[in-house]
This record gives C-alpha cells, sequence and structure tokens, in this order.
C-alpha cells in the first residue's frame, strides 16, 4: 500500500505542509487539477516529479470558470479514487480547498487576461472560462509558490493563458506543457468523456482522426484553407455540432493562412450530444 499524500484543506495547513518541505530545500512542482483524474493527470504528475523533489497536486473544481448553463453542479467528483490515485503516484501533498476557502464571502477580485485570452476560440464559445482559470490559477500559484507548474498541451489556449499570466505577474513560476494524452482509438483523454453515450464515445475520435489527416494533407502540399474545409464538413458529417476548427499560430495563436506561416496548431471544439470536446495538434 503506497503512504496516503497529506491532504491539505485549510490555508494554514497549506502553509505548514508546505513549510515542512521548505525546510529541506526540496523544490516544490504543482499540477492544478479539478479532479477526476485519469491517465492524462497522472501523466503530469510523473512529470512533474521528474522536474522538483516534491509534488503538490491541487484538486479544486473552480466554480468561477463555469457558466451558469455549464456542468458545475455535475462535473464528476471521484475524491476516493483521486486519493488513491495520487497515493500510488506518491505525491507529497494534496491542496483540496472547499468553495468558502477559495473565495471567501465578499471576494471581489478577479484576474483579467488579454493576448492569447482573446483568441477568438474558447474565449468567444466560454467569455467566462479564462477570468475564472487565471484568477484561482493565479491564486493557487500564490498560496503554494511552486517553482514549477504543469500543465496538459490538452488544453491549449489554457496553457498560452496561463503561461503569459506567470510571466506578467511575476509569479516566479515555470509553467510547463505536457503533451495530450490519448486512448487507444486517438480519443483526447477528459474527465468529461465519462458523459459520452456508447455510440457518442465511438464517434469522438473523429476529432482526432480529422487533424491528423488536414496536417497528412497539408504536408502532401495541399491548400490549408481546403483542408480545413474539407476538416470541418467531416466533423459535422460525424454527428458533431462545431463550434470551430482552427488553423493558428502555435505561440501567439493568430490566424495563419499557410504552412510556410507556421508553426501550425490546428485546435477544435465541438459538441457531440450534450458533451463539448476540445483537441488540438501540432502540424
Ligand atoms: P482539468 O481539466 O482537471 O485538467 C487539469 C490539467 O490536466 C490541465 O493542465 C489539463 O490540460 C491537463 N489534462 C487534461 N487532460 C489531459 C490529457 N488528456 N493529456 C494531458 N494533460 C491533460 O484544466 C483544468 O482542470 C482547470 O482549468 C484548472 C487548470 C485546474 C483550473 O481550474
Amino acid at each position: 500500500m503506497a503512504r496516503t499524500p497529506v491532504v491539505a484543506r485549510t490555508l494554514p495547513a497549506l502553509h505548514r505542509a508546505l513549510d515542512k518541505i521548505r525546510a529541506r530545500n526540496a523544490r516544490v512542482a504543482l499540477v492544478p487539477t479539478m479532479g477526476a483524474l485519469h491517465e492524462g493527470h497522472l501523466t503530469l504528475v510523473r512529470q512533474a516529479k521528474r522536474r522538483c523533489e516534491k509534488v503538490v497536486v491541487s484538486i479544486f473544481v473552480n466554480p468561477t470558470q463555469f457558466a451558469p448553463h455549464e456542468d458545475f453542479s455535475t462535473y464528476p467528483r471521484t475524491w476516493k479514487t483521486d486519493l488513491a490515485k495520487l497515493a500510488d503516484e506518491k505525491v507529497d501533498l494534496i491542496w483540496n480547498p472547499d468553495v468558502k476557502t477559495m473565495y471567501p464571502d465578499g471576494f471581489a477580485t478577479r484576474i483579467s487576461c488579454e493576448g492569447p485570452a482573446i483568441a477568438d476560440l474558447e474565449d468567444r464559445y466560454r467569455p467566462h472560462f479564462f477570468g475564472g482559470v487565471a484568477t484561482v490559477v493565479g491564486k493557487l500559484f500564490i498560496q503554494c509558490k511552486p517553482d514549477v507548474a504543469v500543465f496538459g498541451q490538452k488544453d491549449f489556449q489554457q496553457l498560452r493563458v496561463v503561461t503569459q499570466m506567470a510571466r506578467d505577474l511575476d509569479l516566479g513560476v515555470k509553467v510547463v506543457g505536457i503533451p495530450t494524452v490519448r486512448e487507444r482509438d486517438g480519443l483526447a483523454m477528459s474527465s468529461r468523456n465519462v458523459y459520452l453515450s456508447p455510440e457518442e464515445r465511438r464517434i469522438a475520435p473523429t476529432l482526432y482522426r480529422t487533424m491528423k489527416d488536414c496536417a497528412r494533407q497539408l504536408r502532401d502540399g495541399g491548400d490549408l484553407k481546403t483542408a480545413m474545409a474539407e476538416g470541418a464538413a467531416a466533423i459535422s458529417n460525424a454527428g458533431f455540432a462545431l463550434d470551430y476548427f482552427e488553423a493558428r499560430h502555435a505561440d501567439t495563436l493568430a490566424p495563419i493562412a499557410s504552412l510556410s506561416e507556421g508553426p501550425i496548431r490546428f485546435l477544435v471544439a465541438a459538441k457531440i450530444g450534450t458533451t463539448r470536446l476540445i483537441d488540438n495538434i501540432g502540424v
């Protein structure tokens, strides 16, 4: 049986645990999550371990990044299995505040992001989202003062926003992005995949397959606009309601017209039934 990690649920408990770690001069990596942990999250934990002696994982389903019509109340919460998985990974500390601890009565501050947060991608469909993410991640960075923070490329725009925020606010954290972990059929692992019916689950890998097909077409000399139009049609024909399928500059997220302006990142968001999936690949 793996040793159970220390679990902190209040700020004094968190600071006591961190003080102990810091007293040994250990470097600390933070992996922010909303729980419902899968192999993607655990890969971030393993990468965090490679970079620092001590690993802190936060589990907090952050209400400020959900719009009222979104799935905050039904978001999967699987504390017991999460704890067992993090114990197996030998995580040192779990930061698991409740909503009142993170946002006490009267809380009235929000970190507002520009640059990669206004790229006409996720921000267009979830206008509340990056303000909520930046505010909670900013707080997590200030609370935990990690040397390194590990995020997934799965949420590519989020990774860019958090990297920019850490730099702009001199938070002293090195933000590291880890490639997306996928199921065998290519579907990007996500806590929301549990929402998919068997039929939707069968269709879901279309997003990844289509992006790969478009990338191949481009590398074979195909025209970007044509490839994107065909890709969008393939996604819609598979049964998705497409929010966007875009080719963007991988660093700036600016729109891009040809491979030569690259490096290109394809980014996609689409709904299958009531479940919204996002994914992206480098071309
Ligand atoms: P959550 O969706 O739980 O994801 C936590 C971290 O795991 C994020 O950095 C995300 O990009 C990464 N991740 C998710 N699926 C992945 C996959 N298949 N492969 C690799 N990494 C993956 O993202 C959030 O939570 C929240 O917005 C958060 C940053 C915690 C702020 O509330």
